[in-house]
């Protein structure tokens, strides 16, 4: 069966996408530096597959060891690239840190897979790179907009750098997956989403705040020109987003791809808002949230939900799990970890 190198395969997404890959039969090899994640993932992931992978604690910032693990894994027949720094605030305040992390490490990676006979290379891109689209649902077609973030700046790049590299390099082939929000958890609860310190984005948040672990939650502004003010987003459950980079991967392994670099929009095409988050929790959580409405955040777009068509049609791929089973397993996963931790 053909080898994978997953790198960040011990964080978010990248862990349920490791499980993915197993249970479809890929052999994989797992790079990750366990600076945003923890090494307990591996277990997490072993235990619901029976399966061990292959994983190498490796900084991929080293650029001989990357060569090096080139030459060790010359089988490897394609990267799923998850590696990266993600922290929107920090990413302003260490601009450079995100430019290192995340565009010299793609940059290396894709020196070693030009010199392979054959490669395909799947990128984790965001829908950040629309900023406020000018058309919802929102297409791969609609204009990339200026970034509003270093972090952000990176995915854009990242997907240049791909592109430019792909156009003369015959045997690269690659596709940029532009994510909308990713949420939930694996339903065994054995992996899911451990942010570090308070979390950032609203669903870890949430359960968080369900658990005791924070007061209460600030709902960033209920003025926005939505039907109940607050900003909308398409919410991904992880299970469906991992499930997509498997359905990618073939696509290229088995050179279906019409062009050799491509992109595509993984969401749900369904737009809920921050109320809606909440209310789906309190549903499946039988509890009351603690929130407050609070000032809007700096930076925060209105509204964004995929157009998901062009997956639909090309990847033969749609998201099957709703809003409501992603809260149902992360509730659950927020239970699980604080009893083991
Ligand atoms: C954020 C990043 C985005 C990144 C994505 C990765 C910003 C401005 N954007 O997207 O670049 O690709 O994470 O997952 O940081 N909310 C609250 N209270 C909270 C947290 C969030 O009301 O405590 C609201 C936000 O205003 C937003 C929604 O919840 O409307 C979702 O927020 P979040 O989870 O941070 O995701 P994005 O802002 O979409």
């Amino acid at each position: 069966m053909d080898k994978i190198l997953v790198t960040g395969g011990l964080g978010f997404i990248g862990s349920h996408t490791v499980v993915e890959l197993q249970n479809e039969g890929f052999e994989v090899v797992i790079i990750d530096d366990l600076s945003n994640s923890s090494i307990k993932v591996l277990d997490g992931i072993t235990s619901i597959t029976g399966k061990a992978p292959i994983f190498e604690k490796m900084d991929l910032k080293d650029k001989s060891l990357v060569e090096a693990f080139f030459k060790k894994h010359n089988d490897v027949k394609g990267v799923i690239h998850f590696a990266a720094s993600k922290a929107v605030g920090e990413s302003v305040k260490e601009p450079l840190l995100y430019y290192e992390n995340n565009i010299s490490t793609l940059v290396y990676l894709l020196k070693e897979l030009k010199k392979l006979p054959e490669a395909s290379f799947i990128f984790s891109s965001s829908c950040t790179v629309y900023g406020q689209a000018d058309e919802l649902p929102i297409t791969e077609s609609a204009p990339v907009k200026q970034a509003e973030s270093p972090y952000g700046n990176t995915k854009q790049i990242g997907e240049e750098i791909i592109s430019d590299t792909c156009k003369v390099t015959p045997n690269l082939k690659a596709i940029a997956l532009r994510y909308f929000n990713p949420v939930g958890a694996h339903e065994s609860a054995k992996i899911g989403e451990l942010p570090i310190g308070v979390p950032q984005n609203l669903v870890p948040f949430i359960t968080q705040t369900g658990i005791g672990l924070r007061e209460e939650l600030s709902v960033f502004g209920d003025d926005y020109p939505t039907p109940d003010g607050t900003c909308i987003r398409d919410y991904i459950h992880v299970v469906d987003l991992a499930k997509a980079h498997v359905v990618a991967l073939k696509r290229l392994l088995e050179n279906k791809n019409t062009s050799n670099y491509e992109t595509f929009n993984l969401g749900t095409g369904k737009g809920s808002s921050v109320l809606e988050v909440v209310q789906s929790f309190e549903r499946v959580s039988g509890k009351k949230l603690n929130y407050k409405i609070v000032g809007r955040r700096e930076g925060d777009i209105i509204s964004a939900y995929a157009d998901t068509n062009k997956a639909n049609k090309e990847l033969g791929w749609k998201a099957q799990l709703t809003l409501d089973d992603a809260m149902r397993s992360a509730w659950k996963w927020e239970q699980v970890v604080r009893d083991t931790n």
